[in-house]
């Protein structure tokens, strides 16, 4: 069966990205896992702290693992933006394959002190498992914001990516670059996108020659998605476009069904909200160097 570590090498080799999808439950895993299947495109489900909280720790990881056994299929399970080393370290035996270890709001030489702690300890346990370290500031939460904070806009620079890399031994790199968690009201009605800086991306993987992890993801032009990618984004976040989705499908079924009191009937309608976003994404990320060459 083929590794995260794998699927990286080879999204390096294509200039696509791999999709990153946070779920807090089976309508959202399903939807994630069928979306990747019916593309037949490896894929990451992600479980910040709160989700991982809701869900079950363990469970997510029994979950995930069922699928990928089941259908021989190539899907992972990150325990995202993950705060302190006792939750890394339960993640990492529960079985996940990545963790994202950040105290980005540290700091930086703080910051740098406690990543390098934790992938010495995470791999300890598990020596292939991919950790992923944090610098700047992306904002807080996947949800929707009235404004941007105003630290979106302090950006990684390339000399402190390559000196957090060479310091920590991280495996991936998770940089400012003009992104931010969640949405605007704005960018919720399509009014405005999220810009990036590709050509600091660019800079940055030069500097550290790393794989690196776009987060944020939700709401950001659609070709500067592409021009990330192909500046060397390996991984890209996408969170607060599928709770939207998830919450407009279950309006949706609850609105059309008023009388029906069973959720495998209700459900489904959400399962296809949030497929039909992670469908279009995942197209998205595999189509950086056609679109750009072209
Ligand atoms: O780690 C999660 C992501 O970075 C999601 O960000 O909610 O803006 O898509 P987003
Ligand atoms: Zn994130």
């Amino acid at each position: 069966m083929k590794t995260l570590r794998d699927a990286l090498v080879e999204s390096e080799k294509s200039r696509t990205a791999l999709g990153h999808f946070n779920i807090s439950d089976l309508v959202a895993l399903k939807a994630v896992a069928e979306a990747a299947r019916g593309l037949k495109v490896p894929v990451i489900v992600g479980v910040s702290e709160g989700e991982r909280e809701f869900l079950g720790v363990r469970q997510a990881a029994a979950l995930v693992r069922s699928i990928r056994e089941e259908f021989d299929f190539p899907i992972f399970l990150n325990a995202d933006h993950t705060h302190s080393l006792a939750k890394a370290v339960e993640a990492a035996k529960a079985g996940f394959d990545s963790v994202v270890f950040d105290r980005s709001t540290l700091p930086f030489a703080e910051n740098v002190s406690e990543t390098k702690k934790a992938v010495e300890a995470l791999k300890a346990i598990n020596p292939s498992i991919i950790v992923e370290g944090e610098i700047g500031d992306i904002g807080s939460g996947s949800e929707i914001h009235e404004s941007a904070p105003e630290s979106s806009r302090i950006l990684t620079k390339p000399a402190e990516a390559k000196q957090f890399v060479a310091s920590t031994g991280i495996d991936v790199l998770a940089p400012a670059v003009g992104n931010m968690h969640g949405l605007l009201r704005s960018m919720v009605r399509g009014e405005v996108h999220k810009r990036l800086d590709i050509g600091r991306i660019s800079e940055i993987k030069a500097a550290t020659g790393i794989f690196m992890t776009l987060h944020g993801g939700s709401g950001t032009d659609d070709s500067d998605l592409r021009n990330a990618i192909q500046a060397g984004m390996n991984v890209v976040h996408i969170n607060t476009e599928l709770r939207l989705a998830w919450r407009r499908g279950l309006e949706t079924a609850l609105a059309d069904q008023p009388n029906e009191v069973a959720a495998y009937k209700i459900l489904p309608v959400a399962v296809e909200a949030v497929k039909g976003v992670v469908s279009g994404r995942l197209q998205l990320f595999r189509s950086s160097v056609a679109r750009v060459a072209g």
